[in-house]
């Protein structure tokens, strides 16, 4: 019984507002039908885990430069792959890189699936990574939920409890919230939480769901809450 979101505000706010980011495809090029690169999508998602987008940058560009294709990528030897991610961080995601890298080669002919439930079975690929993948590239309607999302949401609904007692209650919501441009609005939820709505600030008169937010009507800085100690 929640207010719904309203996502045609959300996808005319990306329309204008969307970041330019090197593995994006803007909105206008995805009303003409082009679609994003499945690979280049995973790539990007697997680096942005834990990392941000100013020290991705470099490392993507490098990575499609060197592997092109999926294809590219599992033909190098690990070492390679190993050598390339230092700085990046927690290095089972590049074990796991390429692991998926050799499963979508041997599994799918080096054609990245697009549909969640195929990239679910994949090493290293988890729901958060699935979901966006699928909604991103095919436009499934998925709920892509990460931790700026999940502040968005918190925010928009005031929240009572922590965001982790009510994680699938928040999905549930998302999920039924989810357009027909199922990737754009993955994306401008995100951009939302990075640039609108971010942990420290929240600009509430640039925010497209402002109208409908329960959090800015006093202060949508309490969410989400702090679990008690
Ligand atoms: N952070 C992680 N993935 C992202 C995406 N696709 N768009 C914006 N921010 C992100």
């Amino acid at each position: 019984d929640a207010a719904p979101l309203d996502a045609a505000a959300v996808l005319q706010w990306y329309d204008r507002n969307a970041r330019d980011l090197p593995w994006r495809v803007p909105p206008a090029d995805r009303a003409r039908g082009i679609a994003p690169d499945p690979y280049r999508i995973w790539l990007s998602e697997v680096m942005l885990q834990q990392t941000t987008i100013a020290a991705v940058r470099s490392y993507y560009a490098r990575f499609t430069a060197l592997w092109p294709s999926v294809a590219d990528l599992a033909a190098a030897p690990l070492d390679r792959v190993l050598v390339e991610w230092a700085g990046l961080g927690y290095y089972a995601r590049a074990r796991n890189l390429h692991a998926c890298a050799r499963a979508v080669v041997e599994r799918h002919g080096g054609v990245f699936p697009t549909r969640s439930a195929e990239l679910l079975a994949l090493p290293g690929i988890g729901a958060y990574t699935a979901a966006a993948i699928a909604a991103i590239t095919g436009d499934e309607e998925v709920a892509v939920l990460d931790g700026n999302v999940e502040r968005v949401l918190a925010r928009y609904l005031a929240l009572p409890v922590p965001v982790r007692e009510a994680k699938e209650g928040l999905r549930a919501y998302l999920q039924e919230q989810v357009p027909q441009r199922a990737g754009d609005f993955a994306q401008a939820m995100m951009d939302l939480g990075a640039t609108i709505c971010a942990p420290r600030s929240a600009l509430c008169m640039l925010c497209p769901l402002q109208p409908g937010c329960l959090g800015t009507r006093a202060d949508p800085l309490v969410y989400p809450v702090k679990a008690a100690k």
